[in-house]
C-alpha cells in the first residue's frame, strides 16, 4: 500500500505537517517534508524522532523500526523538489487562504497533473481554495488532529467540485495510514473545528467572567465529561493562533457566537501561542503543563 500511496509531499513541517508526515512514514512511504527554509524543514523531522525516541524508550517499538520512519522523512525548502513525482500533495500551511493559493499554485506547476492535492486547512472553504488555483477536481481537505500519529480520525473535505475519484482515493489512503474518516461538505468549520472552538471559546468567556479558574474549567470537562483534555488545555495543544484565525473566520462566515474572546487575541499579541512557544493558559514544562506563578 505505501508504495500505491509514496511519495508523498507534506508542505509546513510545524505542529501538524511533522505529525502528518509521521503517518505516512510510519506505513513505509517515502515522504518530502517542505519548509520555507531548511532549518525548519530539518526540526519538523527531528521532532518526529524526538517522539519516537521516547516511543523506543517506553519499550513500545524497536530501535530499527524508529531509525527507519525517520530514514523516509526528507526535509527540504524547495516546493518543485518535494513535489516533483508526488502522488499525494497535502499542504499544512498557516491558515491564510491567499497563502495557500499562492503555495498550492507553485505546486500545480511543478507536481504530476493527477497528483492529489490535500488541505489541512481546519475551516477554509475547499471550494475557494480548488477554484483559486485552478485544480477543483483534485483539492481536497484532509484534516488530521493533533497529535496526528495518535488520533484516529481524518475528516475528508468535499469542495463543490471534488471529484468523486479524489474522494475514493482519500478515503482508501485514510484506510491505509490507519485512520478512520468522515466525509463532510465544506462548510466553515467543516464539523469538527466549528463544534471544537465553539467550547474552547466558552471556557474562555467563563475564565474572563470568573465562573472558574483554568483548571477547574478544564477538570469540569476532564472528569465530568471525560474529554481528555480540558478546552483550555486543547487551546494549547492546538495553538492560539490557529484558534484565534479559526474563529476570526467563522465569525465573518456564519456569526457573532464564534467572536474571539478578548482574553485570547492578547495572549495571542503576547506571543503565548500555547504549547509550541511554551506558554498559554498554562506554562508548559518538560513535566508537563502547570499554572504562570504570579507575576510570571
Ligand atoms: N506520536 C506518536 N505517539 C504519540 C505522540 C506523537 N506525536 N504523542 C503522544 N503519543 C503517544 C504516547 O507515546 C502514548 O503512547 P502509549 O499510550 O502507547 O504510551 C500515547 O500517545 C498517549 O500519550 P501520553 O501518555 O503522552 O499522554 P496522554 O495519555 O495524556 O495523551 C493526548 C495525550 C493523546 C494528546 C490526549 O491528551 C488527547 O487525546 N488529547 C486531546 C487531543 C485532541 O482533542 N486533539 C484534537 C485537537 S483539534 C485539532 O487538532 C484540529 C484543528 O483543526 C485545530
Amino acid at each position: 500500500m505505501s508504495e500505491q500511496i509514496g511519495p508523498i509531499a507534506v508542505l509546513g513541517a510545524g505542529t501538524m505537517g511533522h505529525g502528518i508526515a509521521q503517518c505516512f512514514a510510519s506505513i513505509g512511504a517515502a515522504v518530502r517534508l517542505y519548509d520555507v527554509d531548511l532549518p525548519r524543514a530539518e526540526k519538523g523531522r527531528a521532532q518526529i524522532r524526538a517522539v519516537l525516541d521516547k516511543v523506543v524508550a517506553k519499550g513500545k517499538m524497536a530501535a530499527e523500526r524508529a531509525d527507519g520512519i525517520v530514514g523516509l522523512v526528507n526535509p527540504t525548502a524547495d516546493v518543485a523538489t518535494a513535489v516533483t513525482g508526488a502522488r499525494w500533495v497535502i499542504e499544512a500551511a498557516p491558515e491564510d487562504m491567499q497563502l495557500k493559493v499562492d503555495l498550492l499554485g507553485k505546486v500545480k506547476a511543478a507536481a504530476p497533473a493527477d497528483a492529489i492535492l490535500g488541505s489541512n486547512t481546519s475551516s477554509l472553504s475547499i471550494t475557494e481554495l480548488g477554484a483559486r488555483v485552478g485544480a477543483a477536481d483534485r483539492v481536497i481537505g484532509l484534516h488530521f488532529f493533533n497529535p496526528p500519529p495518535v488520533m484516529e480520525l481524518l475528516e475528508i473535505v468535499r469542495g463543490v467540485s471534488t471529484s468523486a475519484a479524489t474522494i475514493a482515493a482519500a478515503e482508501s489512503m485514510a484506510k491505509a495510514i490507519g485512520k478512520t474518516s468522515i466525509l463532510v461538505n465544506d462548510a466553515p468549520g467543516f464539523a469538527t473545528s466549528r463544534l471544537g472552538v465553539i467550547l474552547g471559546c466558552e471556557a474562555m468567556r467563563m475564565l474572563e467572567s470568573g465562573v472558574a479558574g483554568v483548571v477547574d474549567i478544564d477538570r469540569a470537562m476532564e472528569l465530568g465529561y471525560r474529554h481528555p483534555m480540558g478546552p483550555l488545555k486543547l487551546t494549547d495543544l492546538v495553538g492560539l493562533d490557529v484558534r484565534l484565525a479559526i474563529l476570526d473566520h467563522l465569525t465573518r462566515e456564519i456569526g457573532e457566537q464564534f467572536r474571539a474572546p478578548p482574553i485570547l487575541r492578547r495572549l495571542v499579541r503576547a506571543g503565548h501561542l500555547g504549547k509550541k512557544t511554551g506558554r498559554g493558559f498554562y506554562v508548559w514544562t518538560p513535566e508537563g503543563p502547570r499554572l504562570p506563578m504570579a507575576g510570571e
